[in-house]
């Protein structure tokens, strides 16, 4: 099944949390379910928490119980706001409720013909992100060469999206044409995304694949044991600098240190075009739990102090070409990403 889909007025979701001991699906009856669903991480990647937001709108319409236009627009604001706070970084979350948003306003119709409006807006946002997603596969797999060994962080694979995944989705896509590829998998601390959820992807796909601790990437890099470095990303900024799971900027820059390609990978609902520079992306700080407890066995002693980001930013100094639907991107960033995103 797909990462995320709705049927009548159930969102249905994979349990991310619990992958890969057991696969379970969360069933979401209301939109302060999906908004848990995101929070707690029972869904997460980029493309796909946009999805999942976009489903939680729906819900909210189908719950709405207003009967005038003006009503309905208020409850569907009161949804928007709780979805909206949820997640901070990626930007696919604010992209997709501004689209449901922005496309329910303009169209005139009254709360009934809105309400299903909402779903078939929601529906849709899924059924792109998977046609994007498969371009993207595409344009990316034409970067990676038979015989390649490709360093990946995090988990950008189907999970992380609707269906297809971003930049794993780019080395499934090369090893279904045929290419000889191995990915060493950074584990990913501290919510282990990369041994957990990238390491029973690609051993479901048969891609032949390394766990590889994240203190190890450095050495492995510097042996020339790595031919390319693939990564997703959160958000964009204007200039190329790219937000993504914490731990990919200490990638990138011992990547360029050894001369390595380093290449993001994301659709352009992930460029903020708003935002100048990479320092002004909000930076999620999560919980000190996820870095002082393992499956629940406390590894550190109590009451220690944690520093917890999410995501960091990578200067676009170190990226050699950001992969989009649209085709890839290289320097200069600035003025490249300006002609493709219009
Ligand atoms: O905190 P997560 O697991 O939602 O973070 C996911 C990532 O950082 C991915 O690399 C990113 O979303 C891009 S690929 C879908």
């Amino acid at each position: 099944m797909r990462t995320i889909e709705m049927i009548g007025n159930v969102v249905k979701l994979i349990d991310q949390r619990k992958l890969p001991r057991v696969f379970e699906i969360v069933e979401c009856r209301d939109y302060r379910a999906v908004e848990h669903a995101i929070k707690d991480m029972t869904i997460r990647g980029a493309p796909a928490i946009g999805a999942a937001a976009a489903f939680g709108l729906a819900l909210a319409a189908l719950e709405s119980k207003a009967t005038t236009r003006d009503d309905f627009l208020r409850d569907l604001d009161a949804a928007e706001k709780i979805l909206r706070a949820t997640r901070p970084t990626a930007v696919n979350l604010m992209w997709a409720l501004d689209r449901v948003m922005n496309a329910t306003r303009a169209i005139n119709l009254d709360a009934n013909g809105l309400r299903d409006f909402v779903v078939a807006e929601a529906q849709r946002i899924a059924e792109e992100d998977v046609a994007i997603n498969s371009a993207m596969a595409k344009n990316g797999a034409a970067l990676i060469n038979d015989g390649d060994t490709i360093l990946h962080h995090c988990n950008t694979g189907p999970l992380a999206t609707v269906d297809v995944g971003t930049a794993l989705g780019c080395i499934i896509e090369a090893h279904r044409q045929g290419k000889q590829v191995h990915v060493m998998v950074d584990e990913t601390r501290p919510r282990l995304q990369g041994a957990r959820l990238t390491a029973w992807e690609l051993m479901q796909y048969g891609v032949p694949m390394t766990l590889i601790a994240d203190n190890a990437a450095g050495h492995y890099l510097r042996a020339g044991k790595i031919q390319k470095c693939f990564v997703g990303s959160d958000r964009v900024a204007a200039n190329g600098d790219v937000a993504n799971k914490i731990g990919t900027y200490k990638v990138a820059v011992v990547a360029h240190e050894n001369g390595v390609p380093f290449y993001a990978v994301m659709p352009t609902s992930t460029i903020d075009m708003n935002l100048p520079h990479g320092d002004l992306i909000p930076i999620e700080e999560r919980d000190a739990r996820e870095v002082t407890h393992i499956e629940g066995v406390a590894i550190a002693p109590e009451g220690v102090r944690v520093g917890n980001p999410a995501f960091d930013v990578t200067p676009n100094k170190y990226i050699t070409a950001l992969v989009t639907e649209r085709g890839v991107v290289r320097p200069p960033f600035g003025e490249n990403l300006l002609s493709i995103m219009k």
